[in-house]
């Protein structure tokens, strides 16, 4: 879900809505405002459906402005998506309206004591509990802010609430418990969001709020205390992109832009971390270069296209630094067991840093022993403020919901971390990291040219309007290409996709082969390569047979695959270790086509938000 908190003039409406705007590829199956206006009086409006929804009812049955409002922007967990169980909720006899991020674990026992004492309620939200039984404290003790820190005390689970009291109008109140919550620190006026973009359209000054916090903002002040109310120092931060960064431009979809951008994704996250054709990343000689050659095993957590980002990396950082790297989609993780000790790296990958599933295997990697660094796209997230260390990938914001720039700039960052530690470990001599650093840093360039064969790609989109179900084969790293080609899919497009390594086809896959089917194949250099290459050919020639309508993914040059390809789509020669970073472009276009032949909206497609902090 997306929050968004204002207090200063009387221009709340534009605020609220403006913030939401930016926030709602965190959720949008419903959204909502609250603003106390002139008179003191709370007003509302909510609606099922995208944020337009609301807008359209805001033109049709304005609501007076105000200085003081929330916002909510809604990914549905508890109760269906509808006009009632939007935010915000309701206590204190509508004098009090809240918003909710997360979930709160014991809702159902706090409702039966509320309805045992003749509360009401209407939705079927685990949220509208919070709002009663803080509407109950502040009765008693007739502060917003104390009234918070009786209720907080009573809820189990993750949370970011925040609230407004007609009797206190220039106040937000918000708390937050492993769900995020940003300060906008601006002039005569304050902000609350669930991260920077809520707010950047009017400053760059920005807070992070740690674990267990309170936080109240006035026009011209803004207080952090603990659960307890004891006071807490804060930290300010700037935000490093502009407004314009997260704004659609001249593109179809920020999908669009955000794939177009990857070469900038790429030599963002590079600059500052390259010296003398060495990887020197600041982040992690200030975490402890000592720390690093003690490190006995890696393990990678990290959810969805994040988690194919760590498969990449795991086959460079292993052959460069001799470390074993397991990956561990992060919900798996922490409900095992693992083994873990102080010589155990765990390194979390979240574009947004603030994924429940991701966060909680950090917290618990820590609590077991082990060091955690973060690879993370946005500033003053939840993750890198709970782990060691944080490299951060520098993207610029990622509106799509399918993350696509995020993915190289991870795999860059995974890179620097894999060539660093290489370094410090001396697993490879300063001549062979300074040939992977030239690599990598001819990556974006060469991203630049891969973006040239979206004609080809859109082609095939156009022809495959009507295909059910697309395979995606790779080998050695191309295979986690192929799984991510089949996400992106999968995401966007709302095909059965499915991908494989090449040579696990014939122990299973190559049943599903009939006449028509369409296979993508990364194939793998034939030069770097040269002893997989033709076994991934003879892959494609066992399933061309079967009928399978092949497209191959194949570098420039590679006559081989052509006999046997009805479409190759081409990508510049790189060392093999780099390829992933091209072959994954054409996939991500090609959902993307797909996605628009079939009509459907590429930068939210359903069911899914973009940083789901639920686990
Ligand atoms: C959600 C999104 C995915 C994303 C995953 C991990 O499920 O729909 O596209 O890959 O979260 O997100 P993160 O922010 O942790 O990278």
């Amino acid at each position: 879900c997306g929050i968004v908190g204002y207090v200063g003039d009387n221009k709340s409406v534009q605020v609220l809505m403006g913030g939401l705007r930016r926030l709602e590829y965190r959720g949008y199956d419903s959204a909502g405002i609250a603003v106390i206006d002139g008179e003191g009086t709370l007003n509302t409006a909510k609606r099922a459906g995208k944020l337009a929804v609301l807008a359209a009812e805001l033109k049709a049955n304005p609501i007076n402005n105000g200085n003081t409002g929330i916002g909510h922007t809604r990914w549905a967990t508890h109760g269906a998506p509808n006009d009632l169980n939007a935010h915000p909720h309701l206590g204190d006899n509508g004098k009090l309206a809240l918003i909710h991020n997360g979930i709160i674990e014991n809702f159902s026992v706090l409702k039966d004591e509320l309805l045992a004492e003749g509360f009401t309620f209407e939705s079927e939200t685990d949220t509208e509990v919070a709002a009663i039984l803080l509407g109950r404290e502040y009765q008693r003790v007739g502060d917003l802010g104390d009234a918070f820190r009786a209720v907080v005390s009573r809820l189990d689970g993750a949370f970011t609430l925040l609230a407004v009291h007609q009797d206190q109008p220039g106040i937000v109140v918000g708390a937050r418990r492993n769900s995020p919550l940003v300060i906008g620190l601006g002039d005569g006026e304050n902000f609350l969001g669930s991260d920077v973009a809520a707010f950047v359209e009017y400053t760059r000054r920005a807070v992070a709020i740690g674990q267990d916090q309170i936080v109240t903002i006035t026009p011209d002040l803004v207080t952090v205390t603990d659960f307890a109310g004891n006071a807490v120092e804060v930290e300010e931060f700037d935000i490093a992109w502009d407004a314009s960064a997260s704004e659609k431009g001249g593109w179809s979809s920020f999908m669009a832009k955000e794939v177009s951008e990857q070469p900038d994704a790429v030599r963002n996250t590079l600059r500052g971390r390259i010296h003398e054709g060495q990887a020197v990343v600041p982040e992690l000689t200030e975490f402890g270069d000592d720390v690093l050659a003690g490190i006995r095993r890696i393990v990678v957590v990290a959810c969805g296209t994040a988690a194919n980002a760590g498969y990449v990396a795991k086959y460079a950082i292993e052959k460069w630094t001799r470390v074993p790297v397991d990956i561990e989609l992060s919900h798996e993780f922490r409900y095992r067991d693992p083994v873990l000790n102080a010589e155990t790296l765990v390194i979390s990958i979240s574009q947004s840093g603030e994924t429940m599933d991701t966060l909680m295997a950090v917290k618990f990697a820590r609590e077991s022993g082990a060091k955690a660094i973060s690879i993370c796209n946005t500033q003053g997230a939840t993750i890198p403020r709970e782990s060691d260390a944080v490299i951060y990938t520098h993207a610029g914001p990622e509106v799509a919901v399918a993350s696509t720039k995020g993915f190289t700039a991870q795999i860059a960052a995974l890179y620097l971390f894999g060539l660093h530690l290489a370094r410090v470990r001396g697993s490879l001599s300063e001549a062979e990291c300074a040939v992977q650093i030239a690599e990598l840093q001819a990556i974006p360039d060469k991203l630049a040219t891969t973006l040239l064969q979206e004609s080809t790609v859109h082609e095939l989109a156009t022809w495959m309007a009507d295909t059910r179900a697309v395979l995606f084969l790779g080998r050695h790293v191309g295979f986690p290409i192929a799984l991510e080609g089949a996400l992106k899919l999968k995401e966007l497009a709302y095909i059965h996709a499915e991908g494989f390594a090449a040579g696990e086809l014939k122990h299973g896959p190559i049943a599903l082969i009939e006449p028509g089917q369409p296979v993508f194949v990364v194939v793998p250099s034939p030069r770097g390569s040269a002893h997989l290459h033709p076994k991934v050919v003879s892959n494609i020639q066992e399933i061309r047979a079967r009928g399978a309508r092949i497209i191959a993914i194949a570098e420039e040059g590679d006559v081989a695959v052509l006999p046997f390809a009805d479409t190759v789509i081409r990508i510049p020669l790189a060392a093999p270790l780099f390829e992933p970073l091209l072959a994954v472009v054409p996939l991500q276009i090609f959902a993307m086509e797909l996605a628009t032949v079939k009509g459907l909206d590429v930068d939210q497609p359903r069911n899914l938000a973009k940083s789901v902090t639920v686990e």
